[in-house]
């Protein structure tokens, strides 16, 4: 083992979210100014982690860092170092269990920096492949979308088991990022959704078409720059993800403010029932004037995603 760093980014869910685990398509991007670093190091002794998710001995790790954890303990077992003493330093910039992939990224940049430690060349197959392993221990049925975006370098149309399709992007337009401060909890939401679609398809199942179709006219919209049409779309998708109990008072108030103050529409981002939402702004000014009122309005943390600078450095 030598020492080396693996990097991954947040990601957010631009449309289609929960609906992409039954088959209809997501556009997600990954928000290359929120980073997150981890690095893996010969120690004399111990396996230690140090994180702010997690701090101590890998096999003391605390029921919420247990999928990573599990990983770790795979990637060590591949690599014939069960045994091999190591501290493995995660420093992330993302909020976790937010809906902007913390675990995702956390497992994508581990996964990279032990690839790069044991000099082993790694593709993105497997990459995915690795990152499926906390993935479903941390959510129980996840699409893969989260772990494909958060290791791309460029805003992604995801359908479940199908390849990523780099998607056309405008040239204009911003997204202001607010966080509630409130945990989601990806496997809880996504059970409660499969929950209502067993009990009362004919009730909840046109839903998840309905946000296939927004998430569709997302997409040709984004490809001809119409930033109006983008916004009735986020809007539309919010709708339904609402009627499927994903919202929250929170995330709800947020997004009116958003609206009522120039947004060209809003929305929760991720598994939702807390965690952040997404608003379109048409220029930099209205995004950040958006910023400030949502802030004012109890957002926790924002960021900006300018479609002008869609493409990530690495
Ligand atoms: C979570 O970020 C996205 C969901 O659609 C779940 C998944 O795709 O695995 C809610």
């Amino acid at each position: 083992m030598q020492t080396a760093t693996g990097t991954s980014y947040a990601k957010i869910i631009l449309m289609g979210e929960h609906a992409v685990v039954y088959g209809q398509p997501a556009i997600a991007l990954p928000v290359p100014s929120v980073r997150l670093t981890a690095t893996l190091a010969p120690a004399v002794s111990g396996q230690v982690i140090k994180s702010s998710f997690y701090h101590g001995a890998l096999a003391e790790a605390t029921p919420s860092f247990a999928g990573i954890a599990q990983l770790i303990e795979a990637l060590l077992a591949h690599f014939e170092a069960s045994t091999v003493p190591f501290t493995l330093s995660i420093t992330s910039m993302l909020p976790a269990e937010r809906g902007m992939g913390s675990s995702a990224a956390c497992s994508v940049a581990i996964i990279r920096a032990f690839y790069a430690a044991f000099a082993a060349p790694l593709t993105q197959t497997t990459l995915l492949d690795w990152a499926s392993v906390s993935e479903k221990a941390i959510h129980g049925n996840p699409s893969g979308l989260d772990a494909a975006t958060v290791s791309a370098n460029r805003p992604q149309w995801f359908v479940r088991g199908e390849q990523l399709q780099p998607i056309a992007f405008p040239s204009r337009g911003v997204l202001v990022i607010a966080d509630t401060g409130i945990k989601g909890q990806t496997g809880q939401a996504v059970a409660a959704v499969a929950t209502l679609l067993q009990q009362k398809p004919a009730q909840y199942g046109p839903l998840i078409e309905q946000i296939g179709a927004a998430t569709r006219s997302a997409a040709t919209a984004l490809g001809e720059d119409d930033l109006p049409m983008l916004g009735r779309q986020m809007t539309l998708d919010q709708q339904a993800l609402a009627q499927l109990g994903v919202s929250s008072p929170q995330l709800d108030a947020l997004i009116a403010v958003a609206n009522a103050h120039g947004a060209l529409g809003a929305k929760l981002t991720g598994s939702g029932q807390g965690g952040c939402m997404i608003a379109l702004a048409s220029n930099p000014t209205a995004a950040s004037t958006l910023t400030a009122t949502l802030t004012a309005a109890g957002a926790t943390a924002t960021w900006q995603y300018d479609f002008a600078q869609k493409e990530n450095p690495a």
